[in-house]
């Protein structure tokens, strides 16, 4: 009998995602590919063996009778790093304002960059440290991270290092994604800013970012802007992404079609042009459900009929002072509840499809023989039951790289 690290045993669900290596799309999205009293051998941080019969002996056994595990949670979009907060603007949302009421009136983005270029270095690693140790609690094993809270050159580089630097210290591993397009710094005409996106910033992004993203948005950056930044940044190697069709149609779905971007977010007002070109370029819709609920819209982005179009979804928390939440337990939840996707479909866009919505794909996702060991134990019987039992931590145990990072007293 061989002997490895660990071993988990005898889940009343292994949640594997095992499968193709393409984002799913349509039915996949409900193929968890489950296996019953299931077990799982890991070895240098890596998964060794999967299935009902696994016999290893090993350093550690953890009896996971009654558990369910699956693969830790992936969050592909979030604004991690970030000084200050917004709480006083629930106020302002209550008495009807809007998101693009309270940016008009100095508000929202423009007010976390005074907050973010005032923070020192050390205060604003340590506030985004405090939230990786809450997605951790939570389940999320890799996320990603943009920046867009800096808005000139010094501030933006900065951020990209923090995240860079918090990857390598972390557990979670953080994508960074370079967003300097995040909006129109008061300082600046919006072509004065392009031109110091393309000439100060993109140059300087090499070796600290993977992606590019722009927030496409009426009164914030046009088709023509975005296009004209995700072009530039593919020249320095980074992969388009874009905040489409968030509060107005703008047609930045059909833009992410066109340039090849990996994923379009948001999606809320996706026409069904949007939709057919999205499908045929094999673009992601990332849904950020939290979005809405933090801002009281009666609307959601339509998952149903982006699943029902072939559109492969992610589901991410858009972490960010607008939207306040580490909690990709909670974003399932409202998928469900909000967007009325299955618990299979949910849990396959937190996942697998979350893992191929920042080209991550081969290491993470799915519980597979040579696939990093970033798993988490649910203190619950079956995957149904995540959705349906809400607004708790049903997350008791969380494994990364082999490793048991996270062990909550309830269940274990
Ligand atoms: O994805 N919409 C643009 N960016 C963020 C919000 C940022 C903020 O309000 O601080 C988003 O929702
Ligand atoms: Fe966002």
């Amino acid at each position: 009998m061989e002997h490895v690290d660990l071993l988990i045993k005898n889940a009343s669900e292994l949640a594997t995602l095992a499968g193709s290596s393409q984002p799913r799309t349509g039915q996949m999205m409900r193929e968890l590919a489950i296996i019953q009293h299931g077990s799982i051998a890991i070895h240098k941080g890596k998964i060794i063996a999967v299935g009902k019969n696994v016999s290893y002996s090993a350093d550690q056994v953890i009896d996971a009778t009654g558990k369910t595990v699956m693969p830790g949670f992936i969050d592909p979009h979030t604004h991690l790093v970030f000084g200050g907060s917004r709480e006083f603007e629930l106020d302002m949302k209550l008495h009807g304002l809007s998101y693009m009421d309270i940016l008009a009136k100095g508000g929202g983005i423009q007010y976390t960059v005074e907050q973010t270029r005032n923070a020192s270095e050390t205060s604003l690693r340590k506030a985004a440290v405090h939230r990786l140790n809450t997605m951790l609690a939570y389940g999320t094993t890799t996320c990603e991270a943009k920046t867009g809270y800096g808005l000139e050159p010094t501030t933006e580089l900065k951020l990209l290092k923090i995240q860079n630097s918090l990857h390598t210290q972390h557990p979670i591993d953080i994508v960074s994604t370079f967003l300097g397009a995040h909006a129109i710094p008061k300082e600046y005409s919006v072509e004065d800013y392009l031109q110091q996106i393309i000439k100060e910033m993109l140059p300087k992004t090499k070796g600290l970012a993977e992606f590019c993203d722009v927030f496409c948005e009426k009164n914030v950056f046009s088709i023509k802007h975005s296009e004209r930044i995700l072009t530039e940044g593919k020249k320095y190697g980074l992969t388009p992404k874009i905040h489409a069709e968030e509060i107005v149609n703008t047609g930045g779905a059909s833009l992410a079609a066109k340039l090849g971007a990996l994923t379009a977010d948001h999606l809320l007002m996706i026409s069904d042009k949007g939709i057919t070109d999205m499908a045929q370029a094999g673009v992601i819709g990332v849904l950020l459900p939290g979005t809405p609920f933090s801002l009281m819209m009666k609307k959601y982005a339509p998952a149903r009929k982006l699943i029902a179009g072939q559109v492969p979804i992610a589901l991410a928390t858009d972490l960010n002072p607008n939207c306040w939440t580490e909690n990709m337990q909670f974003m399932i939840q409202l998928a469900c509840f909000a967007m009325k996707m299955t618990p299979a479909e949910a849990i396959t866009a937190a996942t697998f499809n979350a893992a191929c919505a920042i080209n991550r794909q081969h290491q993470v996702g799915s519980l597979e023989p040579f696939k990093q060991a970033d798993i988490i134990i649910l203190n619950c019987k079956n995957h149904m039951m995540l959705p349906y039992h809400f607004g708790i931590n049903l997350v008791g145990m969380v494994i990364k790289k082999g490793k048991i990072v996270q062990k909550q007293s309830i269940g274990f």
